[in-house]
């Protein structure tokens, strides 16, 4: 079968893309290579088309004919800096999923699956917290983007227009991880082993997942409805304080901590992350991974591919990034 991945070089994307194609499907990846990397898809047999969907492109409406689905990956995934470029939410996060949505539509094509977030709850009530939670106010632009772009593609489904999956992800760990807390803690101890700033006071709590769970699931479960909301996480939390245990375990490494203080970590961060997901699980699907796990396997894939560590070094300088984890 043909599927297209856009945001298909980023982190998740590279890895749904290998499964495809190692299942025997035909892949087509539409990505701008913003954070993407081409290098991901070296050893990955697809096709590589780069566009950026946040202008309407007819080149889109070709690439997705005859697809059996569209996993549509491709966002601005950074959850904090948001605030430094107002626009890139929207611009990324809904208009780009509008063109997408677009050109499926134009196309004929009728499943599309959304990746989403658990930030979309903001600073939940319920935790841990369940797909039909009210969820009244934002705490971040990108959360604000993701919950505007699937309440756009509920219109599309409730218009018949679509079959829409919407996955609303923890943090995602495992190779090919290139944004996140275990990178930003990796880049600051390769600066300065003897010494580890954190953000907020390390007792934040953070559900994770590792991505070859998240593809597992993304790849296989529906609901059979014309439009669905699943959370995608595995049954526990950790601190913040418990993942650093774990990478400086890892890395062989025991450096002083400093806190910059407080219950978060920055304007937008929510100081305990925990998704239900009884949904996910009604369906057979289970993590394999624990979260030690899937923190401890980031650390080694990263330390055994330190080439993402200086790309991200480069970009994140440009950016001004204090990488305190998140
Ligand atoms: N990684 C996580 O922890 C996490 C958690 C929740 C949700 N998600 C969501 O999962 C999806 C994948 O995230 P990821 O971690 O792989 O991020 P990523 O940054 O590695 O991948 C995003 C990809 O989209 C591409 N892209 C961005 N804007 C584009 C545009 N305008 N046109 C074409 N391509 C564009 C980038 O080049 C990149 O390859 C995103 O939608 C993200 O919001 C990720």
């Amino acid at each position: 079968m043909k599927y297209v991945i856009t945001g298909g070089a980023g982190f998740i994307g590279s890895n749904l893309a290998a499964e495809f194609v190692r299942a025997g499907h035909e892949v087509h990846v539409v990505d701008n290579l913003s954070t993407g990397q081409a290098r991901f898809l070296t050893d990955i047999d697809c096709h590589l088309h780069r566009i950026d969907l946040c202008s309407p492109t007819t080149d889109l409406g070709d690439i997705v004919a005859g697809a059996a689905a569209v996993y549509h990956l491709a966002a601005n995934a950074d959850v904090r800096f948001g605030w430094q470029d107002r626009r890139r939410d929207l611009s990324q996060n809904v208009i780009a999923t509008l063109n997408v949505a677009d050109a499926c539509t134009a196309a004929g094509v009728r499943e599309l699956i959304f990746s989403s977030t658990g930030s979309v709850y903001g600073q939940a009530a319920v935790i841990p917290t369940p797909e039909d939670a009210p969820y009244p106010i934002q705490t971040s632009l990108y959360g604000a983007a993701k919950s505007a772009a699937e309440g756009f593609l509920a219109a599309y489904a409730e218009a018949g227009l679509l079959t829409v999956t919407v996955f609303r992800f923890v943090s995602v760990l495992g190779p090919r991880y290139t944004h996140g807390h275990v990178i930003d803690f990796i880049r600051q101890l390769r600066r300065d082993p003897m010494r580890l700033l954190v953000l907020g006071d390390g007792t934040q709590r953070k559900s994770y997942m590792h991505v070859d769970d998240c593809v597992a699931a993304v790849s296989t479960v529906r609901t059979g409805e014309p439009f669905s909301v699943v959370n995608l996480g595995t049954a526990e939390y950790c601190t913040v304080l418990d993942s650093i245990g774990w990478i400086v375990d890892e890395l062989g490494l025991a450096p002083v901590l400093e806190f910059t203080g407080g219950d978060r970590g920055w304007v937008g961060d929510n100081p305990f992350i925990w998704l239900d997901t009884a949904r996910v699980r009604s369906t057979g699907w289970r993590p394999r991974y624990t979260i030690e796990a899937s923190v401890r396997h980031t650390v080694s894939w990263l330390m055994a591919n330190p080439w993402v560590l200086d790309i991200v070094d480069s970009r994140s300088d440009a950016q001004a990034d204090p990488g305190g984890g998140r």
